[in-house]
């Protein structure tokens, strides 16, 4: 066959798809070796081999539509196989390797969630939830998949890069020249037209999509009954002005202060001055609006280990046994009931008064360990204090 044949090269997209995926392979390793317990590299590791695997969708289908270039006819039969199984084991590990590391954080009991590139929720694989503890066999084996399958990578691309370079020297119909686009000048044939880029690279994209678009199916259902933030709330004996009013916790992450607020609560408040006895709050808060500015962590929070939104969209505070501590000064115990516990902390607070406008503004400190919030992951509150302050404050009306 003649080297200036068209059906002599792949297509200019096998060929990009080609180098482009071969580098991130090589960065994927070397990431996986390096990622040294940081939340970043984490992330940037997940997003780029769940990037790699629809790539490889892509690459597939493109090669069914656009079958590559012969084999040089100068190779011997052994040769052939040989190329052959390389690539077929090549192709069979670019969709094994990420799909065990999908698996390996959807079983993980470490339920950090993946947000590919900051940006897109993914979800954890289908009917895994159940295999999160007590499967260490399973872990076992799914981690050694995703690891030892590098190892498999690097042989084979060895074995490729060895036959690749065979085959250039000294042939006419070299199989790097097909590969690699302008090395030869001017004796580079020109690459085939290429067919079905739509199939190919729709189809993949189409199935991202519809794997991306499971969390936000999720998160539109986890509702309490909460007021929307902004709502007025006439219960009780003052109406709560939401728009100015705020529930955020704080705590240490990683050495550094972490803030939020949930963005969704409602407040009935029965609260007179004069009779703290005949005094009586409810919160509820929805669980799934805890918001940090940072969606990994609003994503991770919604997680089992944490506030589990999905089995426990509300958590509802109680305020009782009120008490006067001074000039506008006042206390009272706050009882948290969350995911079916129940812990009681003291809540102190001020509230100044502005016609019938009062100011408020209060704090409460609660233990994660009490709450079972991320017991699985940091039990011992090595990366997330174990004490996470509570406050509140806002505006509200008095109308009776
Ligand atoms: C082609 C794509 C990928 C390659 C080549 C790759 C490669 C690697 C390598 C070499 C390691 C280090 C293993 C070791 O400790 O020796 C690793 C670890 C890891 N990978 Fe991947 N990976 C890929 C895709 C993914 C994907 C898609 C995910 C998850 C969505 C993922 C999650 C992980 C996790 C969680 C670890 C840490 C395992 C542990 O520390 O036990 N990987 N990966």
């Amino acid at each position: 066959m003649s080297s200036s044949s068209p059906a002599s090269r792949y297509t200019a997209v096998a060929i990009a798809l080609h180098w482009a995926m071969a580098f991130l392979l090589l960065f994927m390793i070397w990431l996986g070796w390096n990622m040294d317990d940081n939340e970043v590299r984490y992330q940037l590791h997940k997003s780029v081999g769940i990037t790699l695997l629809f790539l490889t969708v892509a690459r597939i289908a493109w090669r069914l539509l656009n079958p590559p270039p012969p084999l040089p006819d100068d190779m011997k039969p052994y040769e052939r196989q040989l190329s052959h199984f390389v690539q077929i084991v090549f192709y069979a590990m670019m969709v094994i390797i990420p799909l065990a590391g999908w698996l390996l954080v959807s079983i993980s009991p470490f339920q950090i969630s993946t947000v590919l590139f900051g940006t897109v929720d993914w979800p954890h694989l289908p009917f895994t939830s159940g295999l999160r503890q007590g499967n260490e066999l399973l872990h076992g084996i799914v981690e050694n998949i995703h690891s030892k399958g590098a190892w498999v990578i690097i042989v084979l691309l060895g074995l490729h890069v060895a036959g690749a370079v065979k085959h250039e020297i000294g042939s006419e119909d070299g199989v790097l020249k097909r590969m690699v686009p302008g090395l030869f000048g001017k004796t580079s044939p020109p690459s085939p037209p290429a067919r079905g880029a739509l199939v190919a690279f729709g189809s993949s994209i189409i199935l991202f999509a519809i794997i991306a678009a499971f969390p936000l199916i999720g998160s539109g259902g986890a509702s309490a009954p909460a007021a929307p933030a902004g709502a007025e709330s006439a219960q009780g004996n003052w109406a709560v002005d939401y728009a100015q009013s705020e529930i955020r916790f704080t705590g240490i992450y990683d050495g550094k202060e972490f803030s939020g607020v949930f963005t969704k609560w409602n407040a009935d408040v029965a609260f007179y001055p004069e009779d703290l006895a005949a005094s009586s709050v409810a919160v509820t808060v929805e669980t799934a609006s805890a918001s940090t500015g940072t969606k990994l962590y609003d994503s991770t929070l919604r997680e089992g280990e944490w506030f589990s939104t999905a089995a426990f969209p509300a958590a509802t505070v109680a305020l009782t046994d009120f008490q006067s501590t001074g000039p506008d000064a006042y206390s009272a115990t706050a009882t948290m009931t969350l995911k079916g516990k129940e812990v009681s902390a003291p809540l102190a607070f001020t509230l100044t008064m502005e016609g019938d406008v009062a100011d408020l503004s209060g704090s409460a400190v609660f233990s994660r360990k009490a709450l079972d919030l991320g017991q699985v992951s940091d039990a011992g509150g090595s990366w997330v204090s174990d004490e996470i302050t509570v406050s509140v404050s806002g505006k509200a009306t008095r109308i009776n």
